[in-house]
């Protein structure tokens, strides 16, 4: 099939890529002449596992391509996808403006029938706002044409795109029309084993599926944090917690991980973006407040275990941080706990050294200039004259350290633990002073 991508963000980019993968000719459109030079270059701009390969060999086969020019991109596809990012407004609520845009120069240029396919992550009811961009544009031409709306939300995950695009658990496609349907099930058919993957919907509950997936989840960690806390007051581990409940497959064993804090660039903004809905239809999420809320709590959790052993004034110490991306297997630092932390300990008046194995270049950007942060070149290298080391990302590498290392080199064996990475029994053995996340020290 012939299919456009707008936008070569995260999700435009896995989505064109995983597309041409299967055989698609794939035309991916950004105004960014820059990022769409260097996609021609081979190059990739962001972190992620396996897609520089997947984007190069289908590259090299012509079957994905890369352009600024919108007339091309509009004549190439018959399925139109549109992956633009839709940011946070100072309210909480996504900002339409890209996506709208997209829908609009479809319609102005558009010569015959068109599926126009929502991945951007949207609120209820955009597909109304697309069909009416689309519709305006044509009418502003004089012209009439058919054309159809899709959502088809992504529920990929950083540093595991390219698997989650390639072997879905489900695929959701919102439509109304049967012609769009057969086209959709059709792309999608290669990619899954079962059929009854497909769940075809209407519009509306596809859109809002993609936010109770992510509330759903961010829920999830929440309740675990909170029980962390608790876990820590009455001398229990939360650990064995999680194995007791998520032994029981009504429960299940994923994202229940206590730790300091859900980020990335998905839960906060649908979180809050789903409660601004929410409120905007009259109704009130008390829950899913409560959930943001215990979530910023927690990206606090490090900094008060550091200053109740420490002290508020941390002039003179300094810590080596491991881990500043959101989670592992990316660069990606936004809303990471990590720059929550290091704001408040070099605050406190404390040094920061970190280390992370892929995202310090996108840390200087993120936090450019911030004062008492500094890098080092290896996780052994961030210990030196450190009074204690902090884990905030559990990258592999960090899972079977040197302790003899960690030990000789602080000045002090102290660790916090925001990940939960090791065994405190095993830590006391080897005499190092351990703080985790909901379980005893
Ligand atoms: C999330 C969803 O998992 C994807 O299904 C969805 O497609 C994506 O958002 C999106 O909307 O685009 P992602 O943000 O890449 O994916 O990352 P996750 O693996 O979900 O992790 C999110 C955060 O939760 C991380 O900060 C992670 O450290 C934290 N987390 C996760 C926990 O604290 N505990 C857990 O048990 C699991």
């Amino acid at each position: 099939m012939k299919i456009t991508v707008v936008g070569t963000g995260y999700v435009g980019l896995v989505t064109g890529a995983c597309l041409a993968e299967m055989g698609n000719h794939v035309l991916c459109l950004d105004l960014d002449a820059r990022k769409i030079e260097m996609l021609n270059a081979g190059g990739i701009p962001i972190h992620e596992p396996g897609l520089e390969e997947v984007v190069q060999r289908n590259a090299a086969a012509k079957r994905l391509e890369f352009t600024t020019d919108v007339d091309r991109a509009v004549a190439h596809g018959t399925l139109q996808f549109i992956a633009v990012g839709t940011p946070p407004d100072e309210d909480g609520s996504a900002d339409l403006q890209y996506v709208v845009a997209a829908a609009r120069a479809i319609g102005e240029r558009m010569t015959d029938y068109k599926v126009v396919i929502d991945k951007s992550t949207v609120p209820v009811g955009t597909s109304d706002k697309v069909r009416a961009a689309i519709d305006a544009a044509l009418a502003a031409r004089g012209v009439t044409l058919e054309f159809a709306v899709v959502s088809n939300p992504e529920f990929l995950k950083e540093g595991a795109a390219v698997a989650d695009f390639m072997r879905p658990d489900r695929v959701v496609i919102g439509a109304d029309d049967e012609r769009a349907i057969l086209l959709m099930r059709s792309l999608y058919a290669p990619y899954v084993r079962n059929r009854d993957r497909v769940l075809v919907m209407d519009l509306k509950s596809a859109e809002f599926t993609k936010y109770a997936a992510n509330s759903m989840l961010a829920t999830r960690i929440s309740f675990m944090n909170e029980l962390s806390r608790v876990a820590e007051a009455v001398g229990a581990d939360i650990e064995l917690v999680r194995q007791g409940i998520g032994s029981d497959p009504r429960i299940g064993t994923q994202f229940l991980y206590a730790g300091c804090g859900y980020g990335g660039s998905c839960f906060p903004k649908d979180v809050k973006a789903l409660i601004r809905s929410a409120s905007e239809a009259g109704q009130e999420l008390e829950l899913l407040s409560a959930v943001e809320s215990v979530n910023e709590r927690q990206k606090q959790v490090l900094g008060d275990k550091i200053i109740a052993r420490f002290g508020a004034d941390l002039s003179g110490r300094r810590f080596a941080l491991w881990g500043l991306a959101f989670k592992p297997g990316t660069d990606d630092m936004r809303e990471a706990p990590s720059r929550v932390l290091i704001e408040r300990l070099t605050a406190a008046g404390a040094e920061v050294t970190a280390y992370d194995p892929v995202a310090m270049a996108e840390a200087r950007r993120a936090m450019p200039g911030q004062a008492g942060l500094r890098y080092a070149d290896s996780a052994v290298a961030a210990l030196e004259g450190a009074d204690a080391l902090v884990i905030v990302t559990e990258w592999k590498e960090f899972r079977s350290p040197d302790f003899d290392a960690i030990r000789s080199t602080l000045r002090t064996p102290l660790v916090f633990d925001g990940r939960n990475l090791f065994e405190p029994a095993l830590m006391k053995q080897l005499g190092i002073e351990y703080h985790a996340i909901g379980r005893p020290s």
